[in-house]
């Protein structure tokens, strides 16, 4: 076992992986984090490639960067690593050589994972990076490379099978899933495939301390847009009483677990009698109009948690976003109150993010 003697080689920026046709909101979520904190550089992508590059102006140390626009701050990043090579053309008889001589010896890495991006071009590679991640962690391990008290993964990215971004993750602020995917069973009870969304909003969006404490049986909740039951189906799971709030049919089988009352109203208007801990919203709709109603519900203080989509337009979808936010805030500002918000581009979302948000 190796002693990280080493400190972590210097980063020439941070790659993030994202859903294909959204490099160029990763790119530009990078680039205003970037400036928001201070980082000079540019971010560049390339069309359906899977992944967006932030490239720094000067070369910097990996951890600090990665806290500024680690995985956890970012709405389009499925994974975000510190870049510390990029190979072009890796030759096919020997792709190991190039990759080991970019780590200083001596310093140590918990584990490796090959990765091809979440695209049509790479999805050939799979087999692939199965194999070659083994060779990896063993001439890795021959050399003494792999620590296991080291914060640090090490990530290759192969776009391509001679192409390579080699990158490191802080494993304490990184997506915990290769490829940045969480493999969510669906649960063959629950009455739609929605309802992987909100199980993974809840896994991404909150810490576990948070699910912990925020979902506890007999609490309440409101599920706007529920039918048939997806969203309701997580919640009822942990105990939950829900309204569920829609015109359309419930499961049966959910209604059976008697925690269900089914309102045929209008989700737009509906109003709960009592504060609820959670709202969570599913209902497909203009963004500005669901952002604007959902600001309502916490500056009412209607519910303390709320979990909700938006969706997103063919067009400066992350200028949407950002003026989705602002409106959230300025609703509930006029009320004297502030709320935290948080967002993600789901595995399980398509043209659409999804959100969670709460008083401050
Ligand atoms: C995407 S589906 C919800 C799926 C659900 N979350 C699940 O997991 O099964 C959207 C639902 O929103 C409902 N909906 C749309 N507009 C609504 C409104 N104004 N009031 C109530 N429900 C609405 C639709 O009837 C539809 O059932």
């Amino acid at each position: 076992m190796a002693t990280a003697i080493t400190s972590a080689p210097f980063a020439s920026g941070v790659v993030v992986y994202c859903r294909a046709g959204f490099e160029s909101e990763a790119a530009q979520e990078l680039d205003a984090t970037a400036a928001h904190a201070g980082v000079a550089g540019f971010a560049r992508t390339e069309r359906s490639a899977g992944f967006a590059e932030f490239v720094l102006t000067q070369q910097g140390a990996p951890d600090a960067l990665l806290r500024l626009l680690g995985w956890s701050r970012l709405i389009f990043a499925r994974q975000s690593l510190a870049v510390i090579g990029q190979f072009k053309s890796l030759p096919k008889e020997d792709r190991l050589t190039p990759l080991l001589a970019a780590l200083p010896e001596g310093f140590g890495v918990r584990d490796v994972w090959v990765e091809a991006p979440d695209s049509d071009a790479a999805k050939p590679l799979s087999a692939f990076c199965r194999s070659f991640n083994n060779a990896f962690v063993q001439a890795l391990r021959r050399r003494g490379g792999l620590d296991p008290a080291s914060p640090w993964r090490l990530h290759a990215l192969f776009p391509s099978g001679e192409r390579c971004l080699l990158g490191l993750a802080l494993i304490d602020h990184a997506a915990p899933w290769p490829q940045g995917i969480p493999r969510l069973k669906f649960p063959r009870e629950a009455p739609s495939r929605s309802t992987l969304k909100l199980d993974e909003a809840l896994q991404i969006l909150l810490s576990p301390q948070e699910r912990e404490r925020w979902f506890k049986p007999g609490m309440s909740a409101v599920d706007l847009g529920a039918a048939p039951g997806g969203w309701t189906w997580q919640l009822v799971r942990r105990g939950l009483h829900v309204t569920a709030v829609d015109n359309g049919p419930m499961d049966e089988n959910l209604m059976a677990s008697g925690l269900v009352t089914h309102k045929r109203e209008d989700g737009f208007r509906f109003q709960p009698r009592q504060r609820v801990d959670w709202m969570v919203c599913d209902m497909v709709e203009q963004p500005r109009r669901v952002a604007e109603r959902m600001a309502e519900w916490l500056a009412e203080g209607w519910c303390k948690h709320a979990v909700f989509n938006l969706k997103l337009p063919m067009k400066k979808r992350y200028a949407e976003v950002q003026q989705a936010f602002e409106l959230m805030q300025a609703v509930v500002a006029r009320r004297g109150r502030e709320i935290e918000i948080r967002a993600k581009q789901l595995y399980h979302d398509r043209e659409e993010i999804t959100v969670f948000a709460c008083e401050r």
